[in-house]
């Protein structure tokens, strides 16, 4: 499949515990749950503005499925755990830059931490993106002060490059840490 081929619907993912989909709009009441907490929105750079009312609603998900997808702009996932269909969080892997690098990023609910859930999808995507998109560079930049995030990418491969000082981060200006997986390109 070629590059561009890929970008007609939202793949649908799996790993051993988890399914990545596209959003849909049964699963908007349970994801916005997850970003009414403040404690899931710290470190996001200002967080996820809230976008629980009509038409935001309907507008966001025809962005992300169709528009922004169709772009080539980014791939957003649902997290659902496939033992009882909970909404457990979201992925996206966007930012393209030709067809050689993207960035990754995720948030999840606060109960399910702690269990390996963010390293479970962040390993898939990673591997979508750098297998069946065929990307060389995926990086995730990330608040520096948030340890649990820098070891998920850490868990799932990524190196950490550097501290990027007072860098735009979401809607603020933070010290973030570059993490990046690079692919080995072949000697020659
Ligand atoms: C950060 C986040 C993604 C982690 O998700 P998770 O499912 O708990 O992650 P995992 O269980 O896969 O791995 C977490 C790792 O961080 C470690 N960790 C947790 N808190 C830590 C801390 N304060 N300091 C150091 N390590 C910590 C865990 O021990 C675990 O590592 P281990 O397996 O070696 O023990 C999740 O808490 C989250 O969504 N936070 C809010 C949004 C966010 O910050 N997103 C990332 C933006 S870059």
């Amino acid at each position: 499949m070629e590059f561009k081929d890929h970008f007609k619907n939202i793949p649908c993912l799996e790993t051993v515990r988890l399914k990545l989909n596209a959003f849909e709009r049964e699963d908007m009441e349970e994801y916005f749950e997850i970003l009414r907490d403040n404690r899931v929105q710290k470190y996001l750079g200002g967080g996820v503005p809230l976008f629980d009312k009509e038409p935001n609603i309907t507008n966001w998900l025809n962005n992300v499925n169709d528009r922004l997808l169709k772009r080539r702009v980014v791939f957003t996932w649902c997290v659902g755990d496939k033992a009882d269909g909970r909404i457990l969080g979201r992925i996206d892997l966007g930012g393209f830059v030709k067809r050689e690098m993207a960035e990754i990023s995720y948030h999840y609910a606060y109960e399910v931490r702690g269990k390996g859930i963010a390293t479970e999808a962040a390993k898939r995507v990673t591997e979508f993106g750098l297998n069946d998109l065929g990307l060389w560079r995926i990086q995730g930049l990330v608040h520096i002060q948030n340890a649990a995030s820098i070891r998920v990418l850490e868990k799932v491969g990524y190196v950490r490059e550097g501290v990027l000082h007072h860098y735009p981060f979401g809607r603020e200006f933070h010290d973030v840490v570059m993490m990046a997986m690079v692919k080995e390109k072949p000697p020659g």
